[in-house]
């Protein structure tokens, strides 16, 4: 299901022009990174894939549905997004119920709600906390229910805003693993992160923003060697790719297999 925007402009109350000028189209599939300074309008432009915002101006269309014609709780089939604090996102009193709501509120029936919620308990591995309040659960576990909430809708698009903030790095590989399992499975993956390591390493296309517009998108390679423009919404690329250009390394690398790839062609020649 393709998203596709043009000329996306939204103004919060108080003159704030937080979207200036957003033309973007996300294929059905593609792994997508969202970065930029504090303020550049990553959540309020993701807030308008799932109609959580509807444009000032501009029209924002999700598959064959533009957005200002259909509710949050329509669009929920479609899209689901994992809000960047999840206090703001959870109100069931048991883990299980926190996953089972939204396919509950889709209409499913029961044996489809069920396989969906234990696919999500597995794959986010929450098996010891179903039952368990989330609010008795820790930050990183939370975080955990979040995104299984929104993987046991199994809408074709998923977003996770800023899913690695305050999480370990044992649970930054488990979300990277997740990310990787449900790209396998054909979604459409979107995160907001200002953790470029996370982003390079496990998203195909970046797109970086800066005051309300786009200001670089493209493949990954393609956007983490634009140090310059990249430093100008304060994002910089990641530690390897600074690390190669510093040795000489002649590629752009993103993870620890194409730098040491490029680091061993490179000795080769010398
Ligand atoms: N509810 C709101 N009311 C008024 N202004 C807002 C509101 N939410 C965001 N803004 C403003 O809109 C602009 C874009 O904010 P947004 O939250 O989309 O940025 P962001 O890129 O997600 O930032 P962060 O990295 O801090 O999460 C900022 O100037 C912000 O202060
Ligand atoms: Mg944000």
């Amino acid at each position: 299901m393709r998203i596709e925007i043009s000329d996306l402009h939204f103004t919060y109350p108080g003159e704030i022009n937080a979207l200036q000028g957003i033309d973007l189209t996300i294929e059905q599939g593609e792994k997508v990174a969202i970065v930029g300074q504090n303020g550049s309008g990553k959540t309020t432009l993701v807030k308008h894939f799932n109609a959580l915002l509807l444009p000032t101006e501009g029209i924002v269309q999700v598959g064959d549905w533009d957005t200002r014609d259909h509710s949050v709780a329509e669009l929920a089939s479609r899209v689901g997004y994992v809000f960047q604090n999840p206090d703001e996102q959870l109100f069931n009193s048991d883990v299980k119920s926190e996953l089972g709501f939204g396919p509950r509120n889709l209409g499913y029936e029961s044996t489809r709600i069920n396989s969906l919620v234990d696919d999500a308990i597995e794959l986010t591995g929450l098996e010891n906390y179903r039952d368990t309040n989330p609010y008795d659960l820790s930050p990183t576990w939370r975080k955990m229910v979040a995104l299984g909430s929104i993987i046991a809708l199994d809408s074709p698009i998923m977003i996770f805003d800023e899913p690695t903030t305050g999480q370990d790095a044992q649970s930054v590989a488990q979300i990277a693993r997740i990310a990787g399992e449900l790209h396998s499975r054909g979604k459409t993956l979107i995160t907001i992160s200002h953790d470029i390591d996370f982003c390079a390493e496990n998203f195909d296309r970046i797109i970086a923003m800066s005051e309300g517009k786009i200001l670089l998108d493209g493949p990954v390679l393609e956007v983490i060697a634009q140090e310059e423009s990249l430093a100008t919404t304060f994002v910089d690329p990641p530690q390897l790719t600074r690390l190669g250009k510093e040795l000489g390394l002649p590629q752009t690398v993103n993870d620890q297999d194409s730098f040491l790839d490029a680091f061993r062609q490179h000795r080769r020649h010398q």
